[in-house]
């Protein structure tokens, strides 16, 4: 019998998205935060680009509304799309309160129209505000600092949001989200947080591809709980590949950032040739669909491993100064970028698709939250323009901020919920199991839901993650909780999500590219996909 941990609001999840909102919400609120790993581990930390902001003299709200409404093929919501683009001056102004230190154009520190912007993909304007090639790193160990500080801040880390916790009886058979059942990984013990409000600010699901950008952390748990307890997941097919991760045996996801195409790098072949010219007029900044396309349609067609990105026109002091990090991780690995080109492969990198949220943040379920990637808001549609990620992130930690302080009222708590039931479960003496399925999972996902996708190829995935989602189902009802095995579970439900979603989507559209169905469907309104675990709730609440 452990204590109950009673908070005004718990977050799951202390990237951009968590880590905002728990700052926000500090000074009215006692607020709980939860980490699978140290705090600042999360896709947040090795975002590169930076943060889209219409801030330059010669964008306007309008273009960065047309720019990524055009990326999302159809798919975004514009009421979405402007309510959050007319919100990133004030992010970006925040941010800079705290205290990020955004790169400025000649070493200047007067105002804010001194930023430095890059150009990436999709944007027509120079519009991303960074720090170097470094950014998530400056927003997150500032983030980390301030949350560091607050007396109304508990961070929990190391701990794993097993499931959401529900009640109704109380409720008038009204389904409220309470709390949840974590994993303490060091005492291994399952703890109940109980809290008013509960937000999922888990991130995406990058791992369960084969190749990915993202981080250990990115496996989809915010978006597998949140299915479960009947909430509707959203347009999981749409899943972005970044065209350029470094390819090298010893580099375990790092991304090659856009930033250096918007400064000109060249997409090239081993001999050197050039190949986007044959693929879109935009040639290295078309949409980052488009390019992974041609990438992966060019090796293999040539049987390469690899394609190649090339910045040796400029200069070693110009690539020092603008990719510092880019330069020292190459060259840690004999890479020298000014002098030639960069070995790089497509890898999942974004989870378009996720949980589905109003614009205050809020899912189908009371009194759960979901904000920053595990969500779907209808901002990135079909496809995401690069950097409006971290931005959605920052504006719906605001509205959610906004939101539970004013509808905060008193929620009928149960005066016990009950606790996690270890009773018939023993120790795992095949944790073989566990690492098999994972490795089986992301390769079959990289096979047959990769960038280019045909029904039988999902229908031959759709039928191993039946099989193994029964044998992981055997193996959590008899076996004690691990980390490990509450990923699993979680990214065996993620797969079966995107393979479902992917099957339903009969046209090619943004993201999801069918090779027996390659034109987009222009005879009606594009449509969301939609799925809905059915019955999926069970009342956790003792009276
Ligand atoms: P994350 O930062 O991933 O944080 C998720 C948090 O949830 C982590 O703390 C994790 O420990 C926790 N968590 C997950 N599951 C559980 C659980 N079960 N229990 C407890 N805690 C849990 N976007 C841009 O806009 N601009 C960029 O330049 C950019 N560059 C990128 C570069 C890379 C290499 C990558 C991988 C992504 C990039 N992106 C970029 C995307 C962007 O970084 C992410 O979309 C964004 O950081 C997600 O933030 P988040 O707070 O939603 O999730
Ligand atoms: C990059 O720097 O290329 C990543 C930008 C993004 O994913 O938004």
């Amino acid at each position: 019998m452990h204590d109950q941990l009673e908070f005004d609001v718990l977050i799951i999840g202390s990237g951009a998205a968590g880590l905002s909102l728990a700052l926000k919400l500090a000074d009215q609120s006692n607020v709980a935060v939860l980490s699978k790993n140290a705090l600042v581990e999360g896709a947040t930390f090795y975002a590169q680009g930076g943060v889209s902001a219409a801030l330059d003299k010669h964008d306007s709200v309008e273009s960065h509304v047309e720019d990524t409404i055009a990326t999302g093929a159809g798919l975004c919501n514009p009421e979405i799309v402007r309510f959050v683009v007319e919100r990133a001056q004030e992010s970006v102004d925040w941010l800079v309160n705290i205290g990020v230190d955004f790169t400025r154009l000649n070493n200047s520190s007067n105002t804010e129209l001194d930023f430095h912007l890059h150009k990436e993909g999709g944007h027509s304007h120079r519009r991303v505000i960074h720090a170097a090639d470094a950014t998530g790193k400056a927003i997150e160990t500032t983030l980390e600092s301030r949350v560091r500080q607050h007396k109304n801040i508990e961070l929990y880390e190391n701990h794993v949001a097993v499931d959401l916790i529900t009640i109704n009886k109380l409720l008038k058979n009204k389904t409220r989200c309470i709390g949840a059942y974590v994993l303490d990984n060091e005492s291994k013990n399952v703890k109940v947080f109980r809290a008013r409000n509960v937000v999922l600010a888990t991130g995406g699901a990058g791992k369960v591809y084969l190749y990915t950008s993202n981080p250990d952390s990115c496996t989809g748990d915010g978006i597998a709980m949140a299915s479960r307890i009947g909430c509707r997941i959203v347009n999981m097919e749409f899943i972005q590949f970044h065209r350029t991760c470094l390819y090298h045996p010893m580099a375990k996801s790092f991304l090659i950032s856009e930033a250096l195409r918007g400064e000109g790098a060249k997409l090239i072949l081993k001999d050197g040739s050039n190949f986007m010219e044959r693929y879109d007029k935009r040639q290295e900044l078309a949409p980052r669909d488009i390019v992974a396309r041609a990438i992966d349609y060019e090796m293999k067609r040539l049987g390469h491993d690899c394609v190649y990105l090339d910045i040796s026109h400029k200069s070693k002091q110009f690539i020092k100064q603008h990719f510092p990090n880019i330069f020292k991780r190459c060259l840690d690995l004999g890479i020298d970028i000014s002098a030639e080109p960069i070995p790089v492969v497509p890898a999942a990198h974004y989870t378009c698709g996720g949980v589905i949220i109003n614009e205050n943040g809020q899912t189908d379920i009371p009194g759960l939250y979901a904000i920053g990637e595990v969500s779907y808001s209808g901002l990135h549609g079909a496809n995401r323009m690069a950097s409006n990620s971290l931005l959605e992130c920052f504006v719906f930690a605001h509205s959610t901020f906004k939101h539970i302080k004013e509808t905060s009222t008193k929620v009928n708590m149960p005066k016990k919920i009950s606790e996690w039931d270890e009773s018939r479960v023993t120790n795992s003496d095949e944790e073989v199991v566990v690492s098999h399925n994972w490795d089986e999972i992301r390769r079959f996902m990289w096979d047959y839901v990769g960038i280019v996708r045909t029904t039988k190829r999902l229908h031959r995935a759709h039928h191993r993650i039946k099989l193994l989602q029964s044998e992981i189902t055997e193996y959590y009802s008899n076996f004690r909780v691990t980390k490990d095995l509450i990923e699993l579970r979680n990214l065996a439900k993620v797969a079966e999500l995107i393979i479902e979603s992917a099957l339903r989507r009969k046209e090619s559209r943004g993201l999801h590219y069918m090779t027996d169905f390659p034109v987009t469907d222009d005879t009606d309104t594009p449509k969301n996909t939609i799925i809905k675990t059915k019955n999926s709730t069970e009342d956790n609440a003792v009276a």
